[in-house]
């Protein structure tokens, strides 16, 4: 695939058939570089040759992450005059099913007050109002919403920050989270500031649903592949759900001292329940076998790992969607959540931190969730014998930091448990 190219306001760019329309009216040449950055769209320099301006994009190549385009464009908004007291910009996303808004990307003139934090959104009033009627919320002066005991005021007060905008992510009665705007000026956030500050918010709202949009496709896809095959007898949903939520608590656990950003954290929460994807490829007669596998069917069995990869290679392909958030670290689940620290795992026998993190962090959660399972060929364990098990092959089979991570969460993993049992999702 050829890299974009720049065809002037109101047309297509190039492979991505984006119209700018509105966007094109309000936005100064300056914000224009930084609605490119955002949208990862790279101008070739004036100099370019053609074919310095048509470098193919490739899986893993040049794509930014989400996060790093919104520090982008808040660089390009902040070198706006009138603009340059926005201290921050971060974006919240919502989950549905559990009721729990978190923190995602941030872009922040400051260490950020909030990373790896969630709520439940019925317990915040005044957000809820804004996911349910839409609007915006203008807090001009934070230091009285925070005497008032919000905690997130508190925290956003303790770091400088004086003046807040909120306004919802939505559309098509999809909604998706928030977008926090934060200024240490009391005050900051005035009828004509607002006016300015429309079209990039405008923007980033759209860029944030496009992106989440090509993740829902992707599963969206995978979750009609599982349900036009045995898959879906041999892993239900529910047992997807519970061991992507427990690779959520682990990986925040380990958020601080493995340097791990909300970010990252989101996307191993959406693409953990893909890791076994591959084991559509196995025949029934193996892959639903209630006894033990023979050693030749285990060996067929192994092959899932790697044609999981080359059907989310294909299906990422078929998109058009090689430009997919993090798809390294997608390959990298299915690649690897069978392999062990020893090097007893398979297929590459890797061994330690030669596996990856968002593997190593899967392997735990899927296998505490296989076990706490009832499946055809056994009954559940209870919580305390499989967390004994992960306990007695940490630092052999499993990491350490990610089986004690899963351990001091056992109030949250019994509160999964008991929202994702096998009777209400699939
Ligand atoms: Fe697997
Ligand atoms: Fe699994």
């Amino acid at each position: 695939m050829s890299g974009p190219t720049f065809k002037g306001v109101g047309q297509p760019y190039g492979g991505r058939g984006l119209y700018l329309g509105w966007y094109g009216q309000c936005l100064t040449k300056r914000s224009w570089l930084g609605y490119l950055a955002l949208m990862n769209i790279k101008v070739p320099p004036a100099n370019a040759t053609t074919a310095q301006a048509k470098v193919p994009m490739g899986l893993g190549g040049v794509h930014k992450s989400l996060a790093e385009r919104l520090a982008e464009l808040h660089g390009e908004i902040k070198a706006d005059g009138s603009l340059t007291s926005l201290s921050r910009i971060a974006i919240a996303l919502y989950d549905e099913s559990t009721d729990i808004l978190k923190t995602f990307i941030h872009s922040s003139d400051t260490d950020s007050p909030l990373d790896h934090s969630s709520a439940r959104l019925s317990d915040l009033p005044s957000l809820r109002d804004l996911a349910l009627n839409g609007g915006r919320r203008i807090i001009n002066n934070l230091e009285i919403a925070a005497d008032s005991g919000q905690e997130h005021a508190t925290r956003l007060v303790s770091f400088g920050y004086r003046a807040s905008y909120t306004m919802p992510i939505q559309s098509k009665g999809i909604f998706y989270g928030f977008l926090f705007l934060n200024s240490f000026q009391p005050d900051y956030f005035s009828p004509l500031v607002i006016h300015r500050l429309r079209p990039y918010l405008d923007l980033i709202a759209q860029v944030v649903m496009r992106e989440l949009d090509t993740v829902r496709m992707m599963q969206a896809a995978v979750k009609v592949i599982r349900q036009v095959s045995s898959l879906r007898d041999e892993e239900t949903g529910a047992h997807l759900a519970r061991m992507a939520r427990y690779a959520r608590l682990i990986a925040v656990k380990l958020a601080d001292s493995h340097n791990l950003g909300d970010e990252f954290i989101e996307y191993l929460f959406q693409f953990a329940p893909l890791h076994d994807l591959g084991k559509i490829s196995v025949p029934d007669h193996i892959l639903l076998k209630p006894g033990r596998l023979t050693p030749e069917e285990f060996e067929v069995m192994k092959g899932h790992v790697v044609r999981g990869l080359e059907i989310i290679d294909m299906l990422v392909f078929d998109f058009g969607i090689d430009a997919l958030e993090h798809f390294e670290l997608l390959r990298d689940v299915i690649a690897y959540h069978h392999e062990a620290l020893d090097g007893s795992g398979y297929p590459h026998k890797l061994k330690g931190n030669e596996i990856p993190l968002a593997a190593r962090i899967c392997a735990v959660a899927d296998v505490f969730d296989a076990l706490t399972s009832e499946r055809p060929y056994k009954k559940a364990w209870s919580n305390e014998e499989a967390f004994q098990l992960l306990q007695d092959q940490a630092g052999t089979k499993f990491d350490p930091d990610c089986v004690r991570s899963l351990l001091e969460c056992a109030s949250e993993v019994a509160f999964i448990q008991a929202h994702f049992d096998e009777t209400v999702y699939d």
